[in-house]
């Protein structure tokens, strides 16, 4: 599609604005690209981790992960020759494109593996891999938030709902081996009560995982700020959910960083000497948990609703986002496992509502100008009704 809109000339130069920097063999990578996925349900994937694992089971996951993994990331370096010349010579995507490079060069050069000691070698590296593309999206944001004007609008949402959606897909894929890598290293270890079935914890209690990442972002409030609203949980406190946890804690941290953001400006704004709690609740539904947490941030200018859910829109001034402030606070914050600055890149919402409906959930926000908003995440338990779901 969006090669299709840009014209040739603009592709071949921003194709030229990447592979300048690269000494990689080009044409391996279109031959990995060209291949078809392989979607995998996860369903299969969690019936690859069903204890006891055996070698066998072992060496079926890494063989899928090692023909899989190199073919996304493949498609994603392509994916970026195909950017608007100037968009590829932006710093940041730039270094967003290297690092899918590199992934790929890492992975594709592993020879087939045979044995459960190359086995652990190779889990490794897709463990180092996964470190070193922990910050891929406040990176990507910020290049996007300076390029905003090199792209329209829908390009630029398509080009990003395709690295993200990806993204999901190789993470999972991933981390899911990884995780069955170690499990299989120590089942001798676990007990029957182990609530881990490869990168999914199944026993996920939304309660305790809102109260760390309130209190993560309420730090990040106050260095920000130097000032934070207090936070309590309530509801149905003992729901667990079958998830994956760095996705449930990217989505509430980005939702919480926007109501902690929009209660102490609007305290600010309106004179209120004391900032009023962040209400965070917690629902039981068939297959499903719902949260919703409630500010009394001023809520949303009705003009502004349509635009909170689009790539690069934000409401926070570009000079308190600046590239030099904004990376010392990205690297605290990505230390404390949260995706980027308190606000400012305009990925928060977008990206939160992706990552919700990957697996069937939902985001809504309903906002009540002069008040406050109300953000409603339903997640699906992905035992269950989400099991089927291709990725
Ligand atoms: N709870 C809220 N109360 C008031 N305004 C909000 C709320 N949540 C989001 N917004 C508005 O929506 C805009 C977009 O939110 P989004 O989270 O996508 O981006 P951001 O917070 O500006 O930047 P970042 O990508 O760093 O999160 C915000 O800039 C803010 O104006
Ligand atoms: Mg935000």
């Amino acid at each position: 599609m969006l090669l299709r809109r840009l014209p040739q000339v603009q592709r071949l130069c921003a194709r030229r604005a990447f592979t300048s920097k690269t000494h990689y063999d080009e044409k391996i990578v279109y031959q990995y690209a060209s291949q078809q996925l392989k979607p995998v349900s996860i369903g299969q994937l969690l019936k690859y981790s069903q204890p006891p694992l055996t070698p066998a089971n072992i060496l079926d996951s890494v063989a899928y992960t090692q023909s899989e993994l190199p073919v996304r990331l493949a498609k994603r370096v392509i994916s970026f020759h195909n950017l608007p010349f100037i968009v590829g010579t932006n710093p940041h995507i730039a270094r967003v494109y290297n690092q899918y490079y590199e992934a790929f060069d890492r992975l594709y050069s592993f020879a087939p593996i045979d044995s459960i000691e190359r086995e652990w070698e190779f889990a490794r590296a897709l463990e180092r891999q996964t470190q070193l593309l922990v910050d891929v999206i406040p990176t990507i944001a910020q290049g996007f938030l300076e390029c905003k004007q090199y792209m329209k609008r829908e390009e630029r949402a398509l080009f990003i709902n395709e690295l993200i959606r990806s993204r999901i897909g190789l993470r999972v894929i991933g981390e899911q081996h990884v995780a069955l890598s170690y499990q299989f290293r120590d089942q001798q270890r676990s007990s029957l009560e182990d609530v881990w079935v490869g990168a999914i914890h199944t026993k996920l209690l939304p309660a305790s995982m809102m109260r760390q990442c309130a209190q993560l972002v309420q730090n990040m409030c106050e260095m920000h700020y130097g000032t934070a609203p207090s936070y309590y949980v309530d509801g149905d406190v003992d729901e667990t959910i079958s998830y994956i946890p760095s996705h449930f804690e990217y989505i509430t941290c980005e939702l919480l960083k926007n109501a902690f953001r929009a209660t102490v400006e609007f305290s600010r704004q309106s004179h209120r000497l004391a900032h009023p709690p962040i209400q965070i609740t917690i629902t039981k539904g068939e297959g499903y948990v719902g949260v919703r947490i409630r500010d009394q941030g001023g809520g949303i200018a009705k003009d502004n609703m349509r635009n909170v859910f689009e790539y690069s829109w934000s409401t926070m001034q570009d000079d308190e986002t600046s590239t030099a402030g904004m990376s010392l606070q990205t690297n605290l914050a990505m230390q404390q496992g949260i995706g980027g600055p308190i606000a400012g890149l305009g990925f928060g919402l977008p990206m939160a509502r992706l990552y919700a409906g990957y697996f069937g959930g939902s985001l809504d926000i309903v906002s009540m100008e002069g008040y406050g908003c109300d953000v409603f995440l339903k997640l699906r338990s992905i035992e269950g009704s989400v099991e089927q779901k291709q990725i």
